[in-house]
């Protein structure tokens, strides 16, 4: 058991997929550290692993030194490492404990927590236990904290079954990313609902054996020929319209007015809605935002656009997955939302391209702003 992970995690080491998906996490630790009230910040990590998330962010946070984390991991050897580091970096408030982190009693002192980790365990139990290891999070959380978590999005996708049921557990979600090229998934949500009295000796998961486990399944599935399936989805998915331009601002809504009142674009805030009209029946058939946006709004890209065309696409994921197959700079991940699927890439000439892939059920605003 223990050596079959130390072996995971070499992957950390040779395969870039693992590292991409460390980089959201790590992403989505530093927000949560950022937006922390002053104090103590208090920190779980289940099956922690070496614990390299969220190490690797204390190295260089500014509110290290508030943190008490404990970290809960069965095996001796990576809890050791673990130990090493955090001792490496002078976090003396950072614990492992070699526990199973399964059973709540692993948490005894150590919660209600502002951030809660679950990386690294929803692929490797029964959907039933994801279920209910959800239902009881906000019994280990303080109000308004931030639970970061992992999960492969291998068929049959489970991830959007997991954000409806942090969604009814009280949770509101603060972002869902996926790992480009790869079935990794991050997200990443805040606790709004009040918080739960925790309790020892509750049960919240346990792991399967390996051959049972739905991560090993997948990867099994996923050999024999889901790239050749992607091949062939990737040829129907292409762009379908411009969903939006937007300039990139320091000061966002300044900007827009000057738009307004030196070109008179119909702007509302920072944002202009273009109307597509058909052209038989006169009704809306799809929409596209002008706007100004500030620089933390998007992926800017490596040279820092300044502008960006978003191109509305079907089958975002196809369409990426043949742009990184043919060489294409792509980022590496795709953001989910309410508004849809994002992705981004760069032209050979270097402009910084967004991908839009609307959900289903998707309808433009209410309240056109046609321009003539
Ligand atoms: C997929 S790894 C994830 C490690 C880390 N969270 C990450 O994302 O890099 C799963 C980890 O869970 C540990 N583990 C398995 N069962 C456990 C249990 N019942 N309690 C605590 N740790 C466990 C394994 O030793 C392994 O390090």
């Amino acid at each position: 058991m223990v050596d079959e992970w130390v072996a995971w995690h070499r992957r950390y080491d040779r395969r870039g997929d693992l590292l991409r998906r460390l980089d959201v996490v790590q992403a989505r630790i530093r927000e949560a550290l950022d937006a922390a009230r002053p104090g103590p910040i208090r920190v779980v990590s289940l099956c922690a692993g070496d614990g390299r998330d969220l190490l690797g962010v204390l190295a260089h946070h500014p509110r290290a030194r508030d943190v008490r984390a404990r970290l809960v991991e069965l095996s001796k050897e990576l809890a050791a490492r673990g130990r090493r580091r955090a001792r490496s970096l002078g976090l003396s408030r950072v614990e492992f404990v070699t526990e199973d982190a399964g059973l709540t009693d692993a948490l005894d002192g150590a919660v209600p927590a502002d951030l809660v980790l679950v990386c690294g365990i929803f692929g490797n139990i029964a959907d039933a236990d994801v279920r209910s290891t959800v239902r009881h999070l906000p019994e280990l959380c303080a109000p308004g904290a931030t639970v970061i978590w992992t999960r492969g999005r291998f068929p049959p996708d489970l991830t959007t079954s997991i954000r409806r049921w942090f969604r009814a557990s009280g949770f509101a979600e603060r972002s869902f990313t996926s790992v480009t090229g790869t079935t990794m998934s991050i997200g990443s949500a805040r606790l709004v609902g009040r918080p739960r009295r925790y309790r020892s000796g509750v049960r919240l998961f346990t792991f399967l054996p390996a051959p049972e486990r739905p991560s090993n399944r997948a990867r099994a599935r996923l050999r024999r020929g889901t790239a050749r399936g992607a091949e062939r989805r990737g040829e129907r998915a292409r762009a379908v319209g411009v969903g939006g331009i937007f300039l990139r601002a320091r000061e966002p809504r300044r900007l827009a007015r000057w738009y307004r009142d030196r070109l008179g674009v119909a702007v509302e805030g920072q944002v202009a809605d273009l109307t597509w009209l058909s052209p038989r029946a006169g009704h809306r058939v799809g929409h596209t935002v002008w706007a100004t946006l500030p620089d933390d709004d998007r992926d800017w890209g490596p040279r820092g656009a300044t502008a960006m065309v978003n191109y509305r696409v079907r089958d975002l994921e196809s369409l990426l997955y043949r742009l990184r197959r043919d060489g294409v700079n792509v980022s590496p991940t795709i953001e989910w939302s309410a508004a849809g699927k994002f992705g981004w890439a760069d032209d050979p000439e270097g402009n910084r391209l967004e991908l839009w892939e609307p959900p289903r059920n998707y309808r433009p605003p209410e309240r056109p702003m046609p321009m003539e």
